[in-house]
């Protein structure tokens, strides 16, 4: 059910759950200082408990409510990258409930870049907003995929389709050197270049599972295989996989064969929208070109990363 901005700040103010637009993908939102609101979005997603949220701010005003780190990284942080897809994991206030930080001693915040959603935060103050699909499954980035996870009556704002369409770059400032736990949009070089310091890239993967619970879960997934394409394309395509081609040189045209011909931008927005829509056509396979050397653009190393692990074990 689509609802407007303030039936949705109603509702949050209220202790329901709702799904909002931002940038990166739909999220599920809920008051963050209602701690009943925050176990029914677990408990919606079937999110693991131990997998904390992160919350959704107005504007850097905010952090202080959640946190008392101010430092010039911060500051410089905000000031270039907010309202947008950039996540900063700070030390948490002891007034912080548990359930958003999973017991951890550290809060994940961002401020998104969608007017409804900067709207909605203006009218019932922060929320927690994991990504508005069911656990484990490809993150939605259109309404209508948030309908798909929990049905028809589910609230909704229609903010259509998301710009980035794939998370925000989560980066935790409580370690010695700023580091990527989860890239995103934003990458490693931007931040390094804003901060004037080196920003690791992405942690080994032990530190990465004890730092950032959350990337320890199968993620991202379709119901259809997804696969890296080996070598040249079969000719004629198989008529139950869906091929996600970039290099600009297919020969093919069909309706299973897609080539965004070096727009990796396009190719990340649609990603997620293109595996719900093999599932829905009943495509048992999805066969992706493999990517050039990550350092050609810098939403390669994101787009890398929700590839692979869309392809982790089955
Ligand atoms: O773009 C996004 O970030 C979207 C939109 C809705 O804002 N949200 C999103 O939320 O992707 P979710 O819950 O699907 O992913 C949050 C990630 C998880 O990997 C989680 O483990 C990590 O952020 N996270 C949250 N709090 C953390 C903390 N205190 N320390 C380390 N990682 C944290
Ligand atoms: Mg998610």
């Amino acid at each position: 059910m689509i609802v407007s901005v303030k039936k949705a700040a109603s509702l949050i103010r209220s202790g329901d759950v709702v799904g909002i637009p931002t940038e990166t993908v739909y999220g599920l939102a809920a008051d963050a200082e209602n701690a009943m609101a925050i176990r029914k979005t677990f408990e919606l997603k079937g999110r693991p408990a131990d997998n904390p949220l992160i919350v959704h701010l107005h504007s850097p005003a905010d952090i202080s409510k959640f946190s008392d780190f101010k430092t010039d990284d911060v500051s410089l942080l905000t000031e270039k990258f907010w309202p947008g897809p950039l996540t900063l994991i700070l030390p948490k206030k002891n007034s912080v409930l548990d359930s958003i930080t999973s017991g951890l001693d550290t809060v994940a915040l961002r401020s998104p870049a969608h007017d409804d959603t900067l709207a909605l935060l203006k009218q019932c103050g922060p929320v927690t907003a994991p990504s508005a699909n069911r656990s484990g499954r490809p993150s939605p980035t259109r309404p209508q995929h948030v309908l798909d996870d929990f049905g028809d009556d589910f609230p909704v704002i229609d903010g259509g389709e998301c710009e980035i369409g794939i998370e925000s770059t989560v980066l935790d400032l409580t370690s010695e050197e700023p580091a990527i736990l989860r890239p995103g949009k934003i990458s490693a070089e931007e931040l390094s270049e804003v901060l004037s310091k080196k920003v690791a890239p992405e942690p080994m993967q032990e530190n990465q599972a004890h730092k950032s619970p959350g990337t320890r879960y199968t993620h991202y997934k379709p119901s259809a295989k997804v696969m890296w394409l080996p070598g040249r394309m079969n000719s004629p395509a198989e008529n139950d996989a869906l091929y996600i081609l970039h290099s600009g040189n297919s020969a093919h045209s069909a309706p299973n064969v897609i080539d965004f011909n070096g727009d990796y931008n396009s190719l990340a927005r649609a990603l997620y929208d293109l595996y719900r829509t093999a599932d829905r056509k009943g495509w048992t396979k999805i066969y992706i070109q493999p990517l050039p050397p990550v350092s050609i653009h810098p939403i390669l190393p994101a787009l890398k990363n929700r590839i692979e692990r869309s392809a982790g074990n089955h």
